[in-house]
């Protein structure tokens, strides 16, 4: 027996007493309640009431505060979208369109439901934080734009001479190695494409993780296309897909830290670099 039983047991006189001193001038209370004339009065007053508590409630959730939603996109959103949004892994926030989030409803949505594959929801938000971090990221968009030192057309045929298009798909051309580049523009900031270009290994997308895979014959270098526990499948440059039973491999190894995409640093120069940036900033996909 727990010590809170032995508690009510040892006082169960006085419980079964209180009870009935509480209980039964209610009873009495409620009856005689129930026959006042006030009866309909007092119930459509309480209705009244809590229709009242209820619309202050629910109007309390949309009220965005954009300090609030500072402070969430601070500590949620920053890393990918840049301080005052200005881009990053993330593409730039303080731009006054954003193609996948025109309206109110779908800024809403991808906040609390993210772009797969790489931003996350942030399912953990209220209402009421949601529309803060959205009032927040409206008001980026009035902020003026960076811009760009280098030029989109000449980026073009920079983009065209070192063979970019070997393996990567722009508007339908080029090889599928790398990932496609269409709308890279709206994926991604200045600063990132430059990154990419002359130091890919800093930042290397989920699906395009590197394995090396060694078998009697020799080594397979190539993007990992699939992977379960007893099979690897590769993507080489040259678009062919090798599959291999793990069994029977030699070393399977994902080299960290290290991206199929060659540097270019040293191989443009910077003037280049800042048009090729430019014309991929510029890739917005169809519109
Ligand atoms: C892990 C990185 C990451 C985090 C964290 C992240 N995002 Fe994103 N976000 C991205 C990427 C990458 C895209 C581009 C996705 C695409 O278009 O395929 C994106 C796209 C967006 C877009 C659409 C932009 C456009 O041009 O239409 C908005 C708006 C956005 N994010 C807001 C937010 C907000 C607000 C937060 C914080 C609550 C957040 N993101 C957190 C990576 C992230
Ligand atoms: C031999 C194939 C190859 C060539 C040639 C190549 N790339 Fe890449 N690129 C890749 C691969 C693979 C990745 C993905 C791995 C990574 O990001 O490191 C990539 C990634 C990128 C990214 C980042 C995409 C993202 O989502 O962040 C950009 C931008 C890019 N390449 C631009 C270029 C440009 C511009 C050129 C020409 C100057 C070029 N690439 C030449 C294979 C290539």
């Amino acid at each position: 027996m727990s010590a809170v039983q032995l508690e009510a047991n040892r006082s169960g006189g006085l419980g079964r007493s209180a009870v009935s001193h509480v209980v039964k001038p209610l009873l009495v209370v409620g009856v005689d309640w129930l026959t006042s004339d006030w009866k309909l009065y007092s119930i459509a007053m309480m209705l009244v009431n809590v229709f009242w508590v209820m619309t202050l409630a629910s109007h309390a959730q949309d009220i965005a505060d954009p300090a609030l939603g500072k402070r969430l996109f601070e500590s949620q959103c920053v890393l990918c979208h840049g301080q005052n949004g200005t881009g990053g892994r993330g593409p730039s926030l303080n731009r006054p369109n954003l193609e996948k989030a025109p309206d109110d409803k779908r800024l809403d949505r991808v906040i609390g439901e993210g772009i797969g594959p790489e931003m996350p929801g942030a399912w953990q938000l209220s209402p009421r934080e949601v529309a803060s971090v959205r009032a927040y990221v409206r008001t980026l968009g009035a902020m003026p734009q960076e811009p760009l030192p280098g030029d989109a057309t000449r980026g073009a045929a920079v983009y065209r001479d070192k063979g970019c298009g070997g393996c990567h798909i722009v508007m339908g051309e080029g090889g599928g190695f790398g990932p496609e580049l269409s709308a890279i523009g709206t994926r991604r900031n200045a600063k990132h494409l430059r990154e990419a270009i002359v130091e890919p290994a800093a930042f290397v997308p989920e699906d395009y993780m590197m394995v090396e895979a060694t078998t009697a014959v020799g080594t397979v270098r190539g993007v990992r296309a699939n992977e379960d526990a007893f099979t690897v499948q590769v993507k080489t440059a040259d678009g062919k897909f090798a599959s291999y039973r793990k069994a029977d491999l030699k070393a399977l190894r994902r080299p960290a830290g290290q991206s199929l995409m060659p540097s270019y640093k040293g191989k443009v120069t910077e003037a280049e670099l800042d048009d090729v940036v430019s014309y991929l900033a510029n890739l917005r996909g169809r519109q």
